[in-house]
């Protein structure tokens, strides 16, 4: 709330975000906060490919000045407090106010708050923050610096104390639901009432109402909804069964790394949306404040997840103990989120082997127990569950509300041992792809990756070997209908974790990949790391998206040499189409309702290829997700198919080969807004008639008149060493790569994107 008037009620809340000093590696330069500093590389050819190839270890110290305004400088003089708000900082900060020591904090994913009233100088005040990521392990790229938002908040003397306030909705029925307030104040102590709205509207995924409270001069929004997680019917919410359809997300950015930023999370979650998305896990870490007030505008379920190990990936210096760093941790975690509606799990840890002698970090029955009993003391309202992907031992998970479970189902033993629990189905799918390839011949079975060209097949056809496609997963969430829906790894690719091209990987299957050979991001994601969907992305939609219609044909583009045999697959939600080349039908192909006796188990069969793709009894279930016309033979000109349901025409697409490129093309991303501060533009090339290139790595050119900068550029590919922040000129990747452009003024803006031989493109905005 930001109250700018020269009183002492209220409080005085404000960004310190937007230029700050950074002094690394002795030098120092102006940099944007939020901010990372590895982002720009340079990438490291030969370096770590689980944390992306980034330079994000090192030190580097944040400064910049503030004054205090008049009216936070009269709240101070009357026995006020100036807060400090951290929303995160990676990593283990420590934090001066005028060359005074003012505290920090460890976990890098965390967000902190620090009383600094008492250092507060007339005038100038400097303000440095050191970090430090030498010692935080990571199994992805986690960032450098302060990556998110920093707030000023300054409040009068009996203000309410931070992170104490917790509204709740303890009774709601359709004509009246209570609401409790309970808070601290810093003099008169804890403060609690409840009053009743009427009529209450309920939020929902699909109705996200917030309602506003003011408590002692601030303002803070709630949602009033009811839920549960059943053990034999999944989730319900406001009384009706909702299906989550969910994925797993990490906090980059893309291009943008680590540096949060509320335009591009919210082209995220518009583009999960559309895809039919109503649910996000927060792989593995807390996310930043704004994705989770993002969720609960846009009505996202949300499973917040405070950690992946308790060990150094949670920042966790080997002599802290961990039952301490842990529950301080999860106590700053709920009080932080535990006023937003779309939150509605507490998840203490993902995959967190049995603690043993060689792993004394590991999940015992006393931790587990620990933890929920800490997440209770400050909320009894929400469940508190892991994500697992071991059978438990001991029945370490006996005393947790729910268990997530990750892939294959993994979940049977739990269930056989405790019919009562509710299931999660936290990680399904790790498949593969990289759009505009299609391996030709198809995969031939789940691990026939395209390892002689580095990159992973665009026909969705392929998964880690403890996976599976998104169809199965499909099919045995149907099936298993006790689990309250899926959250896929991942929406969205990531920096790090590039499997199969990544160390681990390439050490079990031992193929010799030299460090420099292994990839840089994950080929895991929905869409790239680009942010544009991958093919895959319409299989999700033609399933999950009900209100909107889906065609899409595989592959994306129709330029292959004369006489190519390929199959041709349509994601469509309809339920049969008609394929058409040049006019020509080559039928018309009908879903199947189901196949019977289709596993839903792993079958060691699975991972054998077979002598063709179209004979792997594994890929048996396409047909009920997905059309296919196998065989044809590629002639240049237009493909396109018709979609019905029922009988009734819903839908048509079309492919037209490409000829030579004449133009460059800049577009804006359908998902992003030409308003906001930060636009995403999307590059690629086209034919003289406007049909886009597919398959290109040509370079791009770019440059900017006007008030605004480019912040970065970026393509899908995860092999790529361009910087995201040399954005003088990019490669496409298979035909793409995306702007992404900052407002700075009021004014026009004008993006060229410029190709020697072609016709140069102007985006003005
Ligand atoms: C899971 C893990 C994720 C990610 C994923 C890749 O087992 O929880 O963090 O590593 O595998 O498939």
């Amino acid at each position: 709330m930001n109250h700018a008037d020269k009183n002492v009620t209220g409080s005085i809340s404000r960004s310190l975000d937007g230029e700050w000093l950074l002094a690394k590696d002795g030098c120092t330069r102006a940099v944007t906060v939020p901010h990372d500093w590895a982002i720009g590389g340079p990438f490291e050819p030969e370096g770590a490919c689980d944390t992306g190839k980034l330079p994000y270890r090192g030190q580097g110290v944040y400064s910049r000045t503030f004054k205090l305004s008049a009216g936070e400088r009269a709240r101070l003089d009357a026995g006020g407090e100036v807060y400090l708000e951290f929303d995160g900082v990676m990593a283990a900060p420590a934090v001066e106010v005028n060359g005074q020591a003012a505290g920090g904090w460890d976990y890098g994913y965390m967000g902190f708050t620090l009383p600094i009233g008492r250092f507060i100088a007339e005038g100038e005040n400097t303000l440095k923050v050191t970090c430090d990521t030498t010692k935080h392990d990571s199994r992805w790229y986690p960032g450098a610096g302060i990556y998110r938002s920093v707030w000023l908040k300054t409040v009068p003397r009996d203000h309410i104390l931070p992170g104490s306030l917790f509204i709740t909705t303890p009774e709601i029925a359709s004509h009246a639901a209570t609401v409790q307030v309970e808070y601290a104040l810093a003099e008169s102590g804890p403060r609690k009432f409840t009053f009743t709205v009427a009529n209450p509207v309920l939020w929902d995924v699909d109705h996200p109402h917030l309602y506003e409270l003011e408590v002692e001069g601030e303002t803070f929004r709630y949602g009033i909804r009811d839920f549960a997680f059943t053990a034999d019917d999944g989730f319900i919410l406001n009384g009706r069964r909702l299906q989550l359809k969910g994925v797993c997300l990490h906090s980059d950015l893309g291009p943008l790394g680590m540096a949060f930023s509320h335009e591009a999370a919210r082209r995220q979650l518009l583009t999960m949306r559309d895809m039919g998305v109503n649910a996000i896990r927060t792989a593995h870490n807390p996310p930043a404040p704004g994705l989770l007030d993002l969720c609960d505008e846009m009505g996202f379920v949300v499973w917040d997840e405070a950690f992946d190990k308790w060990d150094g990936t949670a920042g966790r210096a080997a002599d802290q103990p961990l039952e301490e760093y842990v529950s301080r941790n999860l106590r700053q975690f709920i009080r932080r989120d535990r006023n937003h509606p779309s939150v509605f799990v507490w998840s203490i840890g993902n995959e967190i082997p049995p603690a043993s002698a060689s792993y004394p970090d590991g999940v015992t029955r006393e931790r587990c127990t620990l933890f929920r009993e800490v997440c209770r003391e400050l909320d009894t309202t929400r469940p508190i569950g892991i994500g697992a992907w071991q059978a438990c031992t001991a029945g370490c998970f006996e005393d947790l509300d729910v268990t997530g479970w990750n892939y294959a189902r993994r979940y049977l033993p739990i269930r056989g041992m405790y019919p009562d629990k509710p299931i999660i189905y936290t990680e399904s799918c790790s498949s593969f792809s990289c759009t505009g390839f299609h391996q030709l011949p198809p995969p031939r079975g789940r691990k026939d990756y395209a390892l002689a060209r580095r990159l992973t097949d665009g026909y969705d056809l392929t998964a880690a070997w403890y996976s599976d496609i998104p169809d199965a997963e499909f099919h045995r969430v149907e099936k298993d209908s006790y689990l309250a829906g899926e959250f896929v790894w991942t929406g969205s690719d990531y920096l790090g974790e590039p499997s199969p091209y990544q160390s681990g990987f390439n050490a079990t299957a031992g193929w010799g990949l030299t460090p420099a050979e292994l990839h840089r991001s994950s080929h895991y994601g929905i869409v790239g790391l680009d942010g544009i969907p991958k093919d895959r992305f319409y299989l999700y939609r033609a399933y999950w998206n009900r209100s909107a219609e889906t065609a899409h044909l595989v592959p994306d583009h129709w330029n292959f040499p004369d006489g190519q045999r390929l199959p041709v697959m349509l994601y469509t939600s309809g339920d049969e189409a008609e394929l058409f080349l040049n006019g020509r039908s080559l039928g018309r192909r009908r879903k199947v309702a189901d196949v019977p006796g289709y596993p839903v188990d792993h079958d060691d069969k699975d991972n054998e290829n077979a002598e063709s793709w179209d004979k792997h009894p594994y890929y048996a279930i396409l047909p009920k997700y997905r059309l296919i016309w196998n065989d044809v033979a590629f002639e240049p000109g237009e493909l396109s198919a018709v979609c019905y349901r029922d009988g009734h025409e819903v839908a048509r697409v079309s492919l037209r080969t490409a000829g030579d490129p004449a133009k460059v093309r800049l577009e804006l991303d359908p998902y992003s807004g030409a308003e906001a501060d930060l636009v995403f533009v999307r590059v690629s090339l086209a034919d003289a008639a406007g049909i886009r290139i597919p398959g290109v790595d040509t370079r791009v050119a770019f440059a900017l008149e006007g008030d605004g900068e480019i912040v970065s550029v970026g393509n899908a590919d995860p092999a790529g060493l361009d910087s995201f922040k040399d954005v003088a000129s990019h490669p496409l990747f298979f035909g793409y790569a995306v702007v992404v452009v900052r407002r700075t003024g009021e004014g026009e803006i004008r993006l060229t994107a410029s190709v020697p031989g072609l016709d140069s493109a102007e985006f003005v905005f």
